[in-house]
């Protein structure tokens, strides 16, 4: 059967995956195997745009790649590498860079958050972010790229890019779509922030059944509702949201939202409910991490040749844009 066409995503190496990577992400990263060319990136060099201290990179790589396999991944299906592994793709992120208009970058909403986040770094790779996940996509020529909602700024930007270049020196890119899942913002156990580990609001794929429940625990839920005699309001409720993803019964979480709004069930019942059901359903997840962790060399191997096989498709589509742009 011949495949819809190429998915591209990549993901910085933040070590073990959480609710919200999955569900905003990885979902779909796997489902799009069975219709497309997938090829899935460890951003390590996006990585370096946030830390000063990377000791843990390695240990990071290897713990998200543990996830994706776990979850799901298929290195039969998928081209799964690192990106510094790919060399090639620095090279477009310098030609793309020069049809980069400085104000569009230093514009976007992603790059400002970051110069609030991190002051005493606000370095000149952090600017041009943006412009190598564009290389990213473009270099595998991905017509689709499956990622959360936060990073919808970076594909219309990616976009643009592409015109740019195209207009300037003929049809060379493919302009990618975006495709969300139908979670593409999980938020986090405060209720109010987008679930992520750097507020340490988030669960983790791999997490113990205690660490579920004693991080549920303390999930923050209807700020109004007090006392369990007060009623409560599931719509705006975290836990009812993810406990509605989770919940093996689908007729379950409709009579938990009823007993919320007359108040016949507290939240701590709620919390403990939905901490059994989320153990029972990531139980299968940790138990294939668990058998992938016993053979590290093998997720190293499995990650080697998909950078032999990127390599392949990036070195065509570099060869392409260097002609397309007139390099002698
Ligand atoms: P990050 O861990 O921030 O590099 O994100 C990796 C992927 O997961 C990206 O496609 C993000 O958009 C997605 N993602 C991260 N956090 C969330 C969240 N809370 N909800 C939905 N998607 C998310
Ligand atoms: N910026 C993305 C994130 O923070 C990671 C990323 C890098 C990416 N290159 C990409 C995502 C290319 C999709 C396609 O999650």
């Amino acid at each position: 059967m011949d495949k819809k066409g190429r998915v591209f995503s990549g993901a910085r190496p933040t070590g073990r995956q959480h609710l919200g990577n999955y569900l905003g992400a990885v979902k779909n990263y796997v489902k799009l195997q069975e219709d497309y060319e997938c090829v899935y990136c460890i951003v390590d060099l996006h990585a370096l745009t946030s830390l000063t201290d990377t000791a843990n990179l390695r240990q990071n790589t290897y713990e998200m790649a543990l996830d994706w396999l776990a979850a799901g991944m298929d290195p039969e299906k998928s081209i799964i590498f690192i990106q510094s592994h790919v060399p090639q793709v620095t090279e477009l992120h310098l030609l793309l860079s020069m049809v980069t208009p400085m104000g569009r970058l230093t514009r976007l909403p992603t790059f400002k958050e970051k110069v609030r986040q991190q002051p005493d770094n606000v370095n000149y790779g952090l600017l041009g972010y943006p412009v190598l996940m564009a290389a990213d996509i473009v270099l595998y020529k991905a017509d689709t790229v499956p990622v959360g909602e936060d990073q919808a700024p970076h594909l219309e930007f990616t976009r643009e890019i592409v015109r740019r270049f195209n207009n300037l020196y003929g049809e060379v890119l493919i302009e990618p779509k975006i495709v969300l899942t139908e979670t593409p913002r999980i938020m986090g156990l405060d209720g109010v922030n987008k679930m992520g580990k750097s507020l340490d609001n988030h669960i983790e794929l791999a997490a113990e059944p205690a660490e579920i429940r004693r991080r549920i625990m303390t999930m923050v839920t209807d700020p109004q509702r007090k006392f369990k005699t007060d009623p409560g309001r599931p719509e705006i409720c975290n836990v009812q949201t993810l406990h509605k993803i989770f919940c093996p019964d689908p007729t379950v979480p409709a009579q938990i939202a009823e007993q919320c709004r007359n108040a016949t069930i507290g939240c701590v019942q709620h919390k403990k409910m939905f901490a059994e059901d989320l153990i029972q359903a990531l139980a299968p997840h940790r138990e294939r991490r668990a058998e992938l962790a016993a053979h590290p060399e093998r997720i190293w191997e499995i990650l080697d040749a998909g950078a032999e096989r990127a390599r392949k498709l990036a070195s065509e589509t570099l060869r392409e844009c260097k002609e397309a742009v007139g390099l002698p």
